[in-house]
């Protein structure tokens, strides 16, 4: 049987996937068990992603981990992602370390629980140095809150006279916003069939490819992502250009 890889152009590889990883819950329900039973699934999808996003030589993969509006579900649930997240990253950074996997996140990580916050940022310390692919995790995150914030920092500068408002660029706004020094992404997979957004790097996503599919997360492998970029290499960019202008 020939490996669906075969059809990748090496040459057309998104520098920077991100994933909405949705269903865990509609996933772990439909096994007769809680929410929870899918969110911890969910980590084996997200190993085998790394995996192949290294495989690949995608360069930064970012993973929609837990939004600021998730803070609304049960404490129970809550709590089980956090514990979830704290033993996944500890038992990971060998692993990471081993494969060239750089950590980083996006969003308010101070404002987790202490434990889950000091956990991050030591396994962001150990993996600064790797540099095959860069791992992106968007937790307690929101794009309108991260655009807010931007805001007022840059209206901020303003007012101290240190930014001109002619210098209010695009490119002055991407220094602002959490995702600073990652490029945008090429490609934007959602799980689970929902066909939204959710307040995820609406900035970023300005000329992203949008990929949505019904698998649901805890059943995300290697072949559903190699399908999605070779989807992604059949389309066209134009980047508000004509097709015939893209030839040239
Ligand atoms: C969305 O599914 C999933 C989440 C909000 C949490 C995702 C977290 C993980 C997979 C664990 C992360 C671990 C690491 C190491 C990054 P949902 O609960 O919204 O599913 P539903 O739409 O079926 O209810």
């Amino acid at each position: 049987m020939t490996d669906l890889i075969e059809n990748i152009i090496p040459e057309k590889i998104p520098k920077h996937i991100a994933i909405i990883m949705d269903g865990n819950g509609r996933w772990a329900n439909e096994k007769g068990q809680d929410r929870l039973f899918g969110h911890v699934s969910g980590v084996e999808s997200v190993r085998e992603t790394v995996k192949t996003g290294i495989e690949l030589g995608v360069s930064y993969l970012t993973l929609y981990a837990f939004s600021t509006e998730n803070w609304k579900r049960p404490k129970e649930e809550v709590d089980g992602i956090m514990d979830l997240l704290i033993t996944s990253i500890a038992n990971e950074i060998e692993e990471f370390n081993k494969n060239g996997v750089r950590l980083l996140t996006i969003g308010e990580i101070n404002d987790l629980p202490k434990q889950c916050a000091k956990s991050l940022n030591n396994a962001i310390e150990l993996t600064k140095e790797n540099s095959k692919l860069t791992l992106i995790l968007a937790l307690n995150y929101s794009s309108k809150w991260e655009i807010n914030q931007a805001l007022k920092k840059i209206a901020f500068a303003v007012k101290k006279d240190d930014i001109a408002i002619s210098e209010i660029t695009e490119e002055l706004i991407h220094q602002y916003l959490f995702t600073n020094s990652i490029p945008d992404p090429e490609l934007l997979i959602r799980t689970g069939g929902e066909y939204r957004i959710s307040n995820f790097l609406l900035w970023q996503i300005a000329y992203s490819e949008l990929y949505f599919t019904e698998i649901q997360w805890p059943d995300f492998r290697r072949e559903n992502l190699v399908l999605a970029i070779i989807e992604y290499q059949n389309r066209e960019r134009r980047f508000g250009m004509l097709s015939s202008q893209i030839a040239l």
